[in-house]
């Protein structure tokens, strides 16, 4: 198998040899401040035993599942604490592929582009079903794309790239479409802080043993190199989630796991609204410029990535050059998630610096 350099990596490298001043609006990485407290347990586990700096349980420390258990209401033998959602994520999906003789995995287009490249690497299937202008996936055209096939249905929400947020409607429905083939909703809700919409619903509220929720610290904790994140898992599937996730990991970051556990206990709802608040203010200051470019735009109800699209410039990898170029603002190119918006460009507002960026793309679209 080939390494499969992300186009994210590529666009990256080439804004960091630019000659000039770029903003960053390619990466997922938060820009603020995790928790208090997690820089506080990190320092104290630092002054540990040595025993403490040895293998954890494989499928997390069990005070931390423990947490998670209790704050998402499951039981704790439903959590496997993972290596961010990306491995939660594959963990899912390989679940759901083993449990079905069937291997058409259903995404959504937009895409985020790991998903096709995790069903790629479990040599499964993908079929896309498209979403509307706004990213809102139409509940019937999931039920028109499932058939005995489907072993698994990924959705995301909010959505990277859309923004969009699904209501509880969309997943009550999706959950049952995946119930009627016997095939397996992965719900990734790695951004579930970020809802500025208040319509957010997590898979957990539908009751079913088909789906598993996926989720992280890395975007609500800002510590996206932290590596902590897990699986919420129907009892009859935990424990091959388990062996994958030992056979693979033999365990995850004892400290990360340490300080996040300090940080879900310690941190109040006003850090996490903080962080929504800024989200906002940003949308608002970047869509106000794309509107005096004249760009189309999706305007996010979450997450943190605004889709534009900006008349007689398509979102080509060659674009996304020119802009690194001209006025030092990098983003992604649209083609990068999957087909439906190849023309469109996406950009992550996760930099103090969005004002400006925004200053920039409308002075050269004007
Ligand atoms: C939709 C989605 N899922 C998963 C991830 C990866 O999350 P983690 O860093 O926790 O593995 C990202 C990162 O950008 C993402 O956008």
């Amino acid at each position: 198998m080939e390494y499969e350099r992300p186009l994210f990596f590529q666009v990256m490298r080439y804004a960091a040899r630019a000659d000039r001043d770029v903003i960053d609006m390619v990466s997922g990485n938060p820009d603020w401040e995790p928790p208090e407290a997690l820089r506080e347990g990190l320092a104290e586990y630092a002054g540990g035993e040595p025993r403490d700096f040895q293998y954890p349980p494989s499928e997390g420390l069990t005070k931390l599942r423990a947490e998670i258990a209790d704050r998402r209401g499951v039981d704790i033998e439903q959590i496997v604490v993972t290596n961010g959602a990306g491995e939660a994520n594959y963990l899912a999906m390989a679940a759901a592929l083993e449990r079905d003789v069937s291997e058409e995995v259903l995404l959504t287009d937009p895409v985020y582009p790991y998903y096709p490249g995790k069903t790629d690497l479990l040599d499964a299937t993908p079929r896309y079903v498209a979403t509307d202008a706004d990213g809102r996936l139409d509940p019937d055209a999931v039920r028109a794309a499932a058939s005995d096939e489907t072993a698994l249905i990924l959705v995301n929400t909010p959505n990277n790239p859309t923004g969009c947020v699904y209501d509880e409607r969309t997943m009550r429905e999706v959950v049952e479409i995946a119930e009627a083939y016997d095939a397996l909703v992965v719900s990734d809700e790695v951004y579930d802080h970020f809802d500025y919409s208040g319509t957010f619903a997590s898979a957990l509220a539908v009751e079913s043993e088909n789906r598993i929720v996926t989720n992280a610290f890395s975007k609500s904790m800002a510590i996206t190199g932290f590596r902590v994140g897990y699986a919420i898992v129907p009892p009859e599937l935990v424990d091959g989630v388990k062996t994958r996730h030992m056979l693979v990991n033999v365990a995850g970051s004892r400290p990360a796991q340490y300080a996040v556990l300090q940080a879900l206990q310690k941190t109040g709802p006003g850090y996490y609204a903080r962080n929504r608040e800024r989200m906002t203010e940003r949308v608002k200051t970047f869509t106000d410029a794309l509107d005096r470019a004249g760009a189309e735009y999706t305007m996010p109800e979450g997450g943190f990535y605004v889709l534009a699209r900006f008349t007689g410039f398509p979102g080509t990898l060659e674009n996304v050059e020119r802009l690194i170029d001209e006025i030092g603002v990098a983003g992604m190119p649209g083609e990068a998630f999957g087909n439906a918006r190849e023309d469109w460009l996406r950009f992550a507002l996760l930099t103090p610096r969005v004002e400006e960026a925004a200053d920039r793309l409308a002075e050269y679209f004007e």
